[in-house]
């Protein structure tokens, strides 16, 4: 789960790690009150305005502006920025829609640089990376010189030792600034550390981690992903979620109890058990890969999903435009082919079947879902086994995009 850079700071201050001042503004006349605060508590005409998107590149692409000339520019600057379709190499072409601002303290930087976290699950322990090259996309950095990321790997049973942050920080150059530079950032470090094990991060970014003239370090953005597994036991995460920017398929999913994940492809998959359900988009994917055809969800319904949840399953597969036909591979254990059956029938009833739809259903009252399924009087295709019903789909796909709209 990923949250916006105002409540990644708000978390931040918590652990003690220096931020800027600043506002979360949700309307342009919140925004430009913001500002005018800012700037009587700061004694400076600078603020910056900032879109919070959950995605990178604000600033090149247009998302992050400055304002030297006071609450009036702010103002002018959030009414652009508000709204707009901010589109960076992180969004995808479409871009995502600006609906909060974060109105912050300008500051005067003397460097910036990249610090980040992640679970190295390779070496099974939190890796922290810093980097001189910071502001930038440090996909590119990491691309083109990756000799210029340092990387230190932190002992859980010890945490995060000073000798380690003492490392970066010297790799990184901040000597130059003096000895209390390299000590605040040392402390930065532990407090990075300490609320990405409190918190349960999977992920965490500084980009860019600044020295200001001043010589103090201070966290100029930041990015926070949790690790969803760790849900329950943090109540907070479902107020910091922030339902415009989830795929709103998966939230639908999510509310219904469904393990639900939207892909790219064009085959819209309903099946019952998390292995069967990887390994149907496996054969899926095999069949398909010369025409085309890959899947366009994981679902796994579980097994004792109610006839309801698999309507709702079935309707949302129904109702995504990318869906060009539908393959349901049921092995009927705990959950019963006729719950299935039930399932699948009452959502094509009220939603309408337009796409060629498979089905492959064997195990537990097969018979009784499978007479479900003829009575039904839709269009189905039965499938013997997941091979065939792999082909067929395929079959179905390139017979829909050769008939053109039709
Ligand atoms: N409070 C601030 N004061 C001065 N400059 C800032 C401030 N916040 C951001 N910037 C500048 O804007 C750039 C982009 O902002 P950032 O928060 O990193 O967004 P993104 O990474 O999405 O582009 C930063 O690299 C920094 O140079
Ligand atoms: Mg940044």
């Amino acid at each position: 789960m990923k949250i916006h850079e105002y409540q990644g700071k708000q978390l931040f201050a918590k652990y003690g790690v220096p931020v800027p001042k600043g506002i979360a503004a949700f309307t342009v006349d919140e925004a430009e009150a913001a500002a005018k605060k800012l700037i009587a508590d700061t004694g400076s005409q600078v603020v910056v305005v900032k879109a919070q998107i959950h995605a990178g590149g604000r600033g090149k692409g247009g998302g992050v502006k400055v304002a030297k000339g006071g609450a009036a520019e702010a103002r002018q600057l959030a009414e652009k920025i508000l709204g707009m379709d901010l589109v960076t190499h992180q969004t995808g072409p479409g871009g995502q829609k600006v609906r909060r601002l974060y109105i912050e303290q300008g500051l005067d930087m003397a460097c910036e640089m990249y610090l980040g976290a992640v679970v190295d699950r390779d070496r099974r322990r939190v890796a922290f990376m810093a980097s001189t090259e910071g502001g930038v996309e440090i996909e590119k950095v990491a691309a083109e010189t990756p000799d210029k990321i340092l990387t230190v790997h932190v002992d859980p049973t010890v945490g995060l030792s000073s000798f380690q942050a003492r490392e970066l920080a010297f790799g990184l150059g901040l000597m130059k600034y003096g000895k209390d530079t390299v000590g605040k950032f040392v402390r930065l470090c532990a407090q990075l550390y300490d609320l990405f094990v409190k918190e349960d991060c999977s992920l965490l970014e500084i980009n860019p981690l600044v020295v200001l003239k001043n010589g103090d370090v201070v966290a100029l953005d930041a990015k926070i992903n949790f690790d969803d597994n760790a849900d329950f036991r943090h109540k907070v995460w479902s107020e910091l979620r922030d339902d415009d920017e989830e795929d709103p398929v998966e939230l639908q999913a999510k509310e219904a109890g469904l393990n639900y994940v939207s892909l790219d492809g064009n085959v819209g998959c309903l099946v019952n058990g998390a292995g069967l359900a990887m390994a149907t988009m496996d054969i899926i994917k095999h069949a398909g890969e010369k025409h085309g055809v890959a899947p366009a969800n994981f679902l796994d319904v579980g097994g004792g999903a109610t006839q309801e949840q698999v309507t709702k399953a079935f309707a949302m597969i129904l109702k995504s435009p990318k869906v060009k036909a539908i393959f349901v591979n049921i092995f009927g254990g705990i959950m019963k082919c006729d719950v299935i059956a039930n399932g699948v029938v009452a959502a094509a009833k009220e939603l309408g079947l337009e796409v060629p739809l498979v089905v492959r259903l064997e195990g537990t009252n097969v018979e009784l879902g499978r007479k479900i399924l003829t009575e039904s009087g839709l269009a189905i295709e039965p499938a013997s086994t997941m091979a065939d019903g792999a082909a067929k789909i395929v079959k179905a796909v390139s017979q829909q995009s050769k008939g053109g709209a039709a």
